[in-house]
């Protein structure tokens, strides 16, 4: 794995390409990558970063904003196969005929959603920043896909009225509260934290309610020892690492993402060998598409 690990690092070089991992990535790839994060940081660093070349560890939406953001960079998803079955729960003939029954009302997008579904969206979202987009706007109702518990969440922090769509993330979406108190009451003293994508229900029994890299921090800063996680499990590899002195359960083995799984460390050197998997967002996509990730970006 070592050798991998190396012939990566100088294919990066060779190459001027930078290598993102997202924080749910196989912990061999968080490893070798430049900068890991959440998908706020990530589109943030994308956009920032000088290379010539992203390869991006994570599903296609998270390449496409790379490419939204860097027209003039090549993006590359090593496994371009790797979507999220959360944003493919809305099109964009199904936004448009909603749009259509709520006419004037903004639309507020996950970043968890195709290119042309951001395109046809006034702001996006992501989990780290969904309450401050919604408050942003001048509006008193607001149209949010397509997680309809990301939507749930903010609705709890806002006074405005948020219309929902029915997508959600079939990993979060499994964990209950009877079964994240169950684990808690087994650990004594322990702290509860949860990502949005998770049930209102469920939310309701959290310590914490954060995004990935918003638990990295809490668990860094906090005195407590022992911290139940209702997330994705990849982001036990950066919290054992980051904090070897504490203990960290995941709060259902049920919430492992098989699309984020996907990429290994054999696909990302053919793909630096290559350059397949490009992803490229066109222009006319991308433009309206970009105006609605700035807009997010710019409240950051
Ligand atoms: P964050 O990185 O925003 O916490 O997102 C979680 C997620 O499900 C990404 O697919
Ligand atoms: Fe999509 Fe859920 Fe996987 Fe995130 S964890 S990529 S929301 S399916």
């Amino acid at each position: 794995m070592e050798a991998t690990k190396e012939k990566i690092r100088h294919l990066l070089k060779e190459k001027r390409a930078i290598l993102l991992a997202h924080n749910y990535v196989l912990p061999e790839v968080q490893d070798v990558a430049d900068l890991c994060g959440d998908s706020l940081e990530l589109s943030i660093k994308a956009a920032a970063t000088d290379a010539e070349v992203i390869v991006f560890c994570g599903v296609h939406f998270m390449a496409e904003t790379a490419s939204i953001l860097s027209p003039e960079k090549t993006v590359l998803l090593p496994v371009p196969e790797a979507g999220c079955p959360m944003a493919d729960m809305v099109t964009v003939e199904g936004l448009a005929a909603r749009k259509a029954e709520l006419p004037g009302v903004p639309v507020v997008t996950y970043v968890n959603s195709s290119a042309a579904v951001k395109a046809l969206s006034d702001v996006c979202c992501t989990s780290a920043n969904v309450v401050a987009v919604v408050n942003s706007l001048d509006a008193d109702e607001v149209l949010m896909t397509p997680d309809r518990n990301l939507a749930q969440y903010a609705a709890s922090k806002t006074d405005k009225t948020i219309h929902l769509w029915e997508g959600y993330c079939p990993f979060h979406n499994t964990l209950t509260a009877e079964k994240a108190l169950a684990v808690k009451a087994a650990h004594p003293g322990s702290i509860f934290m949860a990502h949005p994508e998770c049930p209102p229900d469920l939310l309701a029994v959290a310590d914490v309610v954060t995004s990935t890299s918003g638990m990295l921090r809490y668990a860094k800063e906090s005195p407590a020892t022992t911290f139940i996680i209702g997330t994705e499990v990849g982001i036990l590899h950066p919290l054992s690492q980051q904090n070897p002195e504490k203990t960290f359960i995941a709060a259902s083995l049920e919430m492992t993402c098989l699309d984020m799984k996907r990429i290994r460390l054999s696909d990302i050197v053919s793909c630096l060998e290559t350059f397949h998997g490009e992803i490229k967002v066109p222009e006319e996509i991308r433009i309206p598409a970009l105006s609605a990730v700035q807009k997010m970006i710019s409240m950051v």
